[in-house]
């Protein structure tokens, strides 16, 4: 284990394609074996890191892509032959696997206050990821380290001209046949395009061997991701299922959350912040209204209202979702909260 208090995690982009053949099977066939698979992928939610998306509409070649971190390597292990174990697994087939894992990098870019030197993955959770295979030529290990660290920072200066576009690098060779998966998180794919034509045009790129296959793949919850392959649809059902009376949404344990604590949910497609300010429980909109920040890495300050973004200095009201302070000057959503039977569920 490397030295600091994290502890590396073991990355897994994983790429299934369903056989056309299963949706010949009959409406009830269909709704069960995806009810099976969705209650099976989210039972591992508790173990590791898991982001569903859709390639449907994007590559003709795979279907749906998994995004997963763990600290163990059969956790991930673990995950695929639950699927496969399915009814609906028997139609899958595995068309693209990248293996990787966090490392700090070994450039320094000083300069850039958000650049990523943290070990575990934490998604912005926009909606896009474009991802791919990332190989450089062996003259680029040959170059002393001064002269790659400058070509480096000019990839970063190139970058910062796109700030909604947020980067994760994640290790492979040793562990799988590509160096590294590159992938960015963005809300608009015309920003990605202009940012990767631009890098092309960076000194790097001569040292580039391999960028390829390229994946577009639309972040959506389980339930849509299932969805979009076609065949009966599942996620209304569901989440009317997991709806009470009142339109709440259980979407921690208790526990999950001590006082002090913040904590990254899902509604749905929403991303929520939640806040145990106390023993007070709040629950706000994830994604800052200024820039791409997640909220719920945010701090609450002393007088338990006042939120602040992690980015730039913006503050809401917690309380109200109401801007304060800071460049932000939008609000954001607030949910409401509530507590039953050691679970919390918004609404
Ligand atoms: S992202 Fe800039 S203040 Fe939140």
């Amino acid at each position: 284990m490397a030295s600091g208090e994290e502890k590396r995690q073991l990355v897994r982009y994983l790429f299934l394609k369903l056989d056309p053949l299963w949706r010949r099977l009959s409406v009830e066939k269909q709704i069960d074996q995806k009810v099976e698979l969705a209650d099976t992928i989210r039972g591992f939610q508790a173990k590791c890191l898991l982001r569903s998306y859709s390639t449907m509409g994007t590559r003709g070649d795979c279907d749906l892509m998994l995004w997963q971190a763990a600290e163990e390597l059969e956790t991930l292990q673990a995950l695929e032959t639950a699927i496969f174990s399915t009814r609906m697994g028997a139609y899958l087939t595995t068309p693209y696997s990248y293996l990787a894992m966090t490392k700090r990098s070994i450039y320094d870019f000083p300069d850039d206050a958000e650049h990523d030197e943290r070990i575990t993955v934490r998604p912005q959770d926009s909606k896009y990821l474009f991802l791919y295979p990332f190989v450089k030529t062996r003259a680029w290990y040959k170059l002393p380290h001064a002269q790659r660290q400058e070509m480096m920072g000019e990839h970063v200066r190139v970058g910062r001209e796109y700030p909604d576009i947020r980067i994760n690098t994640a290790y492979s060779f040793g562990l799988d046949d590509q160096e590294f998966m590159v992938g960015f998180e963005g809300d608009d794919p015309g920003d990605f395009l202009d940012l990767v034509m631009e890098l092309r045009e960076s000194d790097a790129s001569a040292y580039t061997l391999q960028d390829t296959p390229i994946f577009s793949c639309i972040q959506m919850s389980l339930w849509d991701v299932l969805d979009s392959l076609g065949g009966a649809s599942v996620s209304e059902l569901a989440r009317a299922a997991e709806r009470d009376s009142q339109g709440f949404v259980a979407v921690a344990a208790l526990d999950e959350l001590p006082p002090g604590a913040s904590k990254r949910v899902y509604n749905g497609a929403d991303a929520i912040a939640l806040f145990n300010v106390d023993g007070t429980y709040h629950a706000v909109s994830d994604r800052c209204s200024h820039g791409r920040a997640s909220l719920s890495e945010g701090s609450v300050d002393g007088d338990g209202c006042t939120l602040n973004c992690p980015w730039h200095g913006g503050k809401f009201d917690i309380r109200t979702g109401e801007p304060v302070d800071g460049p932000v000057r939008v609000g954001i959503r607030k949910y409401r909260v509530k507590v039953e039977e050691g679970r919390i569920l918004v609404g």
